[in-house]
């Protein structure tokens, strides 16, 4: 059938269709960004809570910004294929590059054995899919979800009459957020060891192991420091970066290691990582991960990576646990922000010379 000229009423009936499409799809924008319901926890927000609680670092992570770059490899046990069809869990070398650091967005801060300390390991198959994950060496995460990490930061921000967290807001927040309470309880028992090197990292979230008939299985995982645990002394706290100095002292005497170990969970396990699983509970060693090179942020290979924790090899995936797509998007605009401040940012707080005088600034 021969097409007809459309006519006028026809003409405005279709511009209208196109146009309410298109509002839609920008409409479908805004909620996305979060610009139609302000009371909305987005990336943008969770960000500034971070730059206004810890203040702005341009260039500089907005959390776990006090850091190092570190690289070695990982040797697979093979241990882990009867869970996962992960093709870097079969028997073989893995290149790993790692970043330890403070959590907190303070980039200068002095070193203190308080401080929680982080291990971010980018796992790089030279032909496979990569894992990303980052770690910490608490037991526990204490917040259930994203809006009460955000709610206690907002309520720990410092007040900027006094330069310190306002008491009330505090008290408000652990009022009513019962289980941050139960969850510091055991985190403050931790012991806390003398060092990076001779620390424990733990993924805390919930993930799935999938093997190669779909079979799932929830797991949560830990970097186990293969260093012996000695109890944080009396080290030379004069030292702004002693923690850090002792790490690069400790890589330059011989490679560090650590036990990749999975816990495999029940089904009915939790998954929030607010709630601990049973002592009980299955672990397999999945290979080691040694790092025999440490390296300043600046111009390290780390400092351009974003430890985003949904970067997965087919055979691991994200569970019903909310909060690691919630780190995702947070992390990404982190590295946007850092990445392009790039130019204006300082040297970072442990130097390539001092990395290179192994440990000594
Ligand atoms: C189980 C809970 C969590 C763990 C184990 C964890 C661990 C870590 C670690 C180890 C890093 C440092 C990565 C590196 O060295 O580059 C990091 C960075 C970061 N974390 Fe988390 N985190 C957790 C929850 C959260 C939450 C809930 C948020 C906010 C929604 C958040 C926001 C950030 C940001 C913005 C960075 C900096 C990312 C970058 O610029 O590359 N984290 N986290």
């Amino acid at each position: 059938m021969e097409e007809q000229p459309l006519g006028r009423g026809q003409k405005v009936l279709r511009l209208g269709a196109i146009g309410l499409v298109v509002a839609g799809i920008a409409a479908g924008f805004a909620w996305v960004g979060g610009w139609l319901t302000p009371g909305r926890l987005t990336q943008a927000r969770v960000i500034d809570g971070f730059e206004a609680a810890n203040g702005r670092h341009a260039g500089f992570r907005r959390n776990h910004a006090k850091g190092v770059c570190a690289t070695g490899w990982f040797d697979s046990s093979g241990a882990g294929q009867r869970f996962s069809k992960a093709t870097l869990l079969a028997p073989g070398r893995v290149p790993v590059v790692a970043r330890f650091a403070f959590a907190g967005g303070m980039p200068f801060i002095a070193d203190a054995p308080g401080l929680v300390r982080s291990l971010a390991i980018q796992f790089k198959p030279v032909q496979g899919e990569e894992w990303r994950t980052a770690m910490i060496d608490i037991p526990l995460f204490p917040f259930a979800d994203v809006d009460a990490f955000y709610a206690q930061m907002v309520a720990a921000t410092p007040d900027p009459a006094t330069g310190k967290p306002d008491p009330r807001k505090m008290k408000a927040f652990a009022a009513a957020h019962p289980d941050f309470v139960a969850a510091g309880a055991v985190i403050g028992k931790r012991a806390t060891s003398s060092g990076f090197a001779n620390s424990t990292y733990n993924g805390l979230n919930t993930f799935l192991f999938v093997d190669r008939d779909g079979r799932q299985v929830p797991v949560r995982w830990s970097a186990v420091a293969v260093q012996p645990f000695a109890p944080a002394g009396a080290q030379d706290r004069a030292d702004r970066n002693y923690l850090f100095d002792g790490l690069i002292a400790d890589a330059a005497r011989q490679p560090l290691q650590w036990k990749m170990v999975a816990t495999i969970g029940d089904a009915g396990d939790a998954v929030s990582p607010n709630v601990a699983w049973p002592d009980a509970r299955q672990r397999v060693e999945l290979g080691t991960v040694t790092l025999d090179r440490l390296a300043s942020e600046d111009g390290g290979s780390c400092t351009d990576i974003n430890f985003d924790p949904t970067v997965l090899p087919s055979g691991i995936t994200t569970s019903a646990d909310a909060i690691p797509s919630a780190r995702s998007a947070a992390y990404a605009r982190s590295f946007l922000l850092r990445e392009r401040e790039r130019a204006a940012k300082p040297p970072s707080a442990v130097t390539e010379t001092e990395v290179r005088q192994g440990g000594k600034s």
